[in-house]
């Protein structure tokens, strides 16, 4: 499809799955590239056919939206976030943990992708910061609106392009080569867990004491749904607890229930006020 028809297509159809057009401006050839394989299947010539289409179908609505699911990630993305919160964020949460006589500190992946956060999280804690703390584990669930992703996520193993971020002593130690693969030990995996579920829709019961939900509600989501998000957010981190938003992202204007930890990395602490949910 041409640029300037996309561009009318997602301006207009992006509000109505409360989305936000700027979010996917970089990324938006790549939903180009999806919708013209949506309209060859629904036997459509062009795009203005496909609104005229999506107006007539509301079942067509969830299809599009999968299609503007964005699966860009990769192991170590933004090595500064990870090395703050391998340095930082989690010795101070497993240091609380301890003097608390809890034996875990948990942690919350959101649109998790392939499993490539939560994955780098475990190697850092396993690594990195369980040495110093050898009576608290850490676990990690992530969870994924696209179950393709969760399916991967699951079997953990990844190309060249998904580890080049990582320093060459964690790939040794953490994965393992298998044919033009690079999979992740047993011993990293046994901190994981997925599960396939949308931000929009639901959330886990548990409460925890660190959430990352980068590059995906507040790239994409429209602020309403931004909002609404962040609520849930601080509804299942404890006080005190620690936020990581992508490091391009920001916060809705006027949020008062979380502190900037290290807002040029989009780290944050829900507020020591906020009551125990
Ligand atoms: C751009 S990736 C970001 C992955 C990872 N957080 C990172 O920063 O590298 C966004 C992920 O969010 C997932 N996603 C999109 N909408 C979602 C939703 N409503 N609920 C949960 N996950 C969602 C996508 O499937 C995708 O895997």
């Amino acid at each position: 499809m041409k640029d300037a028809e996309g561009v009318q297509l997602l301006q207009w159809c992006l509000p109505k799955l409360r989305m936000r057009w700027p979010g996917f401006r970089k990324v938006r050839r790549q939903v180009y590239k999806r919708i013209d394989r949506r309209l060859k299947e629904l036997d459509l010539s062009d795009v203005a056919s496909y609104r005229s289409y999506l107006e007539r179908h509301q079942d067509e609505w969830p299809v599009l939206d999968a299609l503007c699911r964005i699966s860009i990630s990769r192991c170590y993305r933004d090595k500064g976030v990870f090395q703050y919160l391998e340095r930082e964020v989690l010795p101070q949460l497993a240091q609380r943990a301890a003097a608390k006589g809890e034996n875990d500190v948990r942690c919350w992946s959101i649109g998790c992708a392939s499993g490539e956060e939560p994955y780098t999280l475990a190697i850092l804690w396993t690594l990195g910061v369980a040495p110093q703390f050898p009576a608290v584990s850490l676990r990690i669930l992530g969870t994924d609106s696209d179950p393709k992703a969760i399916e991967r996520a699951e079997r953990a193993c990844y190309p060249g392009s998904s580890i080049k971020d990582l320093p060459a002593d964690l790939l040794a130690k953490a994965f393992i080569p298998s044919s033009d693969r690079f999979c992740v030990s047993a011993e990293y995996r046994a901190l994981v867990t997925f599960r396939e579920q949308d931000i929009r829709v639901t959330a886990p019961t548990d409460l925890f004491h660190l959430i990352l939900c980068r590059n995906l509600a507040f790239t994409y989501f429209d602020d309403g749904l931004q909002r609404e998000t962040l609520n849930t957010i601080e509804g299942k981190l404890h006080p005190g607890g620690a936020l990581v938003i992508g490091s391009l992202e920001s916060l809705p204007d006027g949020v008062s229930e979380f502190d900037p930890w290290l807002q040029k990395l989009g780290v944050y602490r829900k507020s020591w006020e906020s009551g125990s949910p």
